[in-house]
């Protein structure tokens, strides 16, 4: 059972200069929300309370304003900084302590998820026991991901941006992993980016096989958060689907609510620390 997760938060968000000059990328809206609370509303429809959130060094102040802990969603937030951004895979030496001698998930801050039956999916994930697993989704665009081909019910082959198209499945940005990750991560080199992989990391899994992978499937929407393009896309698609049903996507108290973690007086405390706006109205209607 995997009990903990880590966000990982970091980058400079170059891409999206100036707006992340001074407020980092997954503090800034998408439609309702900071982008942050969608990565996070993931975990926690996983059942996951125990969850870090890593951060750029000097950028912690702004994510406490908005998280300051995770009281009001009975769950613990702790928070870790980073120095630089490294790849990926630094999320787990960076956590080391944090996860001990557990399993983990990772979400990238600026994932976003949706879909019918994610929840269930997240939940099954959840159960691994060893070795690490991935969610995949079909996209246009492979060159832009890491990418899996899948043969028989198993990867073939796994590369990070590959220039030669083989395959349409990106790796999304939600892992799941046996303590070995510790481990293994801290046997990476820097690639020719400069960076630790994600991709490297998963490969030692495929290896020793203990690599294995699921789909978000058709129904299931993975979108991108890379651009300012997507990025405005990704807002679009959310108040396309909010305004129509009247149901938010990625509500923390909601779902601390429905997962029986908080009662009426802790959704009356958000309401409090929000104060008077459209979100708290909705949180009003929750109770
Ligand atoms: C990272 C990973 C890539 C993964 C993607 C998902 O890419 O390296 O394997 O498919 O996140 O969002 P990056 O954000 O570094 O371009």
């Amino acid at each position: 059972m995997i009990k903990k997760g880590i966000i990982l938060s970091g980058g400079m968000g170059t891409r999206m200069s100036p707006l992340t000059k001074a407020v980092n990328k997954q503090l800034l809206p998408i439609y309702d929300k900071p982008l942050i609370f969608y990565p996070l509303s993931i975990l926690m429809l996983a059942k996951i309370k125990d969850i870090l959130i890593i951060v750029n060094k000097g950028q912690l102040s702004q994510y406490k304003k908005i998280i300051p802990n995770g009281d009001r969603l009975g769950i613990k937030i702790t928070y870790k900084e980073q120095n630089s951004p490294k790849g990926l895979p630094d999320a787990f030496i960076i956590g080391e302590n944090f996860i001990g001698k557990e399993n983990v998930a990772l979400i990238l801050g600026d994932n976003f998820f949706y879909g019918q039956f994610l929840s269930k999916k997240l939940l099954d994930c959840t159960k691994l026991k060893n070795g690490a697993k991935v969610l995949l989704h079909r996209v246009t665009n492979p060159e832009k991901y890491g990418v899996a081909k899948v043969k028989n019910k198993k990867i073939t082959l796994i590369k990070e941006k590959p220039k030669k198209f083989f395959s349409d499945l990106a790796i999304t940005g939600l892992y799941f992993f046996d303590n070995k990750v510790i481990k293994f991560a801290k046997q990476l080199k820097p690639s020719r980016r400069n960076e630790l992989e994600i991709t490297d990391l998963l490969n030692k899994y495929k290896k020793i096989n203990k690599l294995t992978a699921d789909y978000i499937g058709r129904g299931g929407a993975w979108l991108d958060t890379g651009s300012l393009d997507d990025f405005y896309k990704t807002s679009t698609f959310v108040s396309a689907v909010e305004n129509r049903q009247g149901f938010k996507i990625a509500c923390l108290e909601e779902i601390s609510l429905l997962n029986k973690w908080v009662g009426k007086k802790q959704i009356k405390d958000s309401i409090k620390f929000y104060g008077n706006c459209e979100y708290s109205s909705y949180l009003k209607k929750l109770i």
